[in-house]
C-alpha cells in the first residue's frame, strides 16, 4: 500500500511540474513605424515581445527575433546644381576689340539631378586687362592690334622717327 501511495504521489508531482511549465509566446507584431520621409530611402521597423505569455517554469523561450525591418523607398531626393570653382584667369587677349581675361566654371559640382535647381549666374567671367607691350626702343608709334585673339599674339609698333607720323602706320 505504502509503495503504491508513493508512486501515485510521485506521478501527481511530475504532472503538476509538467503542467506548470509555460512556453513563451510572442505578442502580435506592432504596426510598422512611419516612413517619415518625402524622398530617399529609410527603414521601417516593427516589434513584438515574448510576453503572450512569457516563458515560465522552464518552458521554452520564444523563437525568432523581436524586431523586424523593411525598406521604405521613395523617389530620389532632388540634387541642386552647384558650380565648380572658377578656373584661373586666362592670359590677356584681345576679343571683341578690347583686351580681356576670361575665367570659366561649370555646373557639375554636382550637376542638378531629380528636379534639383540649375546653377544660377554666368559660367563665364571677363575682366579687362592691359595688354603688355613688347620691349623695344622709343620713340614708338601706337601699338597695332594683336595678331591673335587668344594665347600668344604679336603686336607691332614702329619707330616714328624713321617711318613717319603714327597716323601713317
Ligand atoms: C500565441 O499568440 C498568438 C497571438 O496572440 C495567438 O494567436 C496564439 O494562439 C498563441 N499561441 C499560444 C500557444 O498561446
Ligand atoms: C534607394 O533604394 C533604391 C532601390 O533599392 C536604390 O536604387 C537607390 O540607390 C537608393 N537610394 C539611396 C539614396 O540610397
Ligand atoms: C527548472 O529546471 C531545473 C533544471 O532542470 C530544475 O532544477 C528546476 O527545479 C526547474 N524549475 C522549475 C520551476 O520547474
Ligand atoms: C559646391 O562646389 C564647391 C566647389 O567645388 C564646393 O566647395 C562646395 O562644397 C559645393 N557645395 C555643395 C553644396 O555641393
Amino acid at each position: 500500500m505504502g509503495t503504491i501511495l508513493i508512486i501515485i504521489l510521485t506521478i501527481a508531482l511530475l504532472q503538476s511540474e509538467v503542467q506548470s511549465k509555460v512556453d513563451g509566446n510572442w505578442t502580435d507584431w506592432s504596426t510598422w513605424s512611419a516612413c517619415a520621409i518625402t524622398c530617399g530611402n529609410t527603414t521601417q521597423t516593427r516589434s513584438r515581445a515574448c510576453t503572450n505569455p512569457p516563458a515560465a517554469d522552464n518552458g521554452t523561450d520564444c523563437e525568432g527575433t523581436s524586431d523586424d525591418y523593411q525598406p521604405c523607398l521613395r523617389e530620389p531626393c532632388p540634387v541642386d546644381g552647384n558650380w565648380t570653382d572658377w578656373s584661373s584667369w586666362s592670359a590677356c587677349s584681345v576679343t571683341r576689340g578690347s583686351a580681356t581675361k576670361t575665367r570659366i566654371r561649370t555646373c557639375i559640382s554636382p550637376p542638378p539631378a531629380h528636379k534639383g535647381t540649375e546653377c544660377e549666374g554666368a559660367s563665364e567671367d571677363y575682366k579687362s586687362c592691359v595688354h603688355k607691350p613688347c620691349r623695344g626702343w622709343g620713340p614708338w608709334s601706337e601699338w597695332s592690334s594683336c595678331s591673335s585673339t587668344s594665347g600668344v599674339g604679336i603686336q607691332h609698333r614702329k619707330g616714328l622717327g624713321i617711318l613717319g607720323p603714327a597716323s601713317q602706320v
